[in-house]
């Protein structure tokens, strides 16, 4: 399996995120391919690739500079259901956590809800702690 960027987006990576997206929520609609051509221009979309050539998982990767510091992000992380428990999630994360400490961030976040075991056990175990700020959201009405 290797990790890979994303500098392209075509219909094909349109369909495959909107499968893996389906998997971690289904509220949400998937992006189109000039939302996606946007996603890979600007953030750095991760892909897992198996040996024969298999898309496995994705991972989006954020860099942003606000006045307090360089942060860093993760968002979107999803490993396809037929490939789950074969450290996929993890190395996805880890490549995360190898450019957010290149970039010499002060931070690397992510949340995730509680329900989301898996996931939950993956963080911990890879050294993320849980922050007490309390995450607040806004939603505009449609
Ligand atoms: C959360 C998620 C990304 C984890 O992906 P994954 O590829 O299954 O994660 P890993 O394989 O790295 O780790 C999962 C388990 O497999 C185990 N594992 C890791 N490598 C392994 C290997 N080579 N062989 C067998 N098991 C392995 C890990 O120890 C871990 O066990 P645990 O859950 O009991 O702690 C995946 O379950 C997923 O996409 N879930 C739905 C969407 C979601 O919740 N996304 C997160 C949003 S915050």
């Amino acid at each position: 399996m290797n990790i890979e960027q994303v500098h392209r987006a075509d219909e094909e990576l349109v369909a495959l995120v909107a499968r893996l997206l389906a998997q971690l929520t289904e509220a949400r609609t998937p992006p189109r391919l000039e939302q996606l051509q946007e996603v890979v221009s600007t953030q750095t979309l991760l892909l897992a690739r198996d040996d024969d050539g298999t898309i496995l998982g994705m991972l989006t990767f954020v860099l942003y500079r606000v006045s307090s510091g360089l942060k860093g992000r993760i968002e979107d992380v999803v490993v396809d259901e037929s490939a789950r428990g074969r450290g996929v999630g993890e190395a996805l994360t880890r490549e995360g956590m190898r450019r957010a400490n290149d970039a010499g961030v002060l931070m690397l976040e992510l949340t995730s809800m509680p329900y989301r075991q898996a996931a939950n056990r993956l963080y911990k175990r890879l050294g993320f702690v849980r922050k007490p700020t309390n995450v607040y959201v806004w939603w505009p009405r449609p």
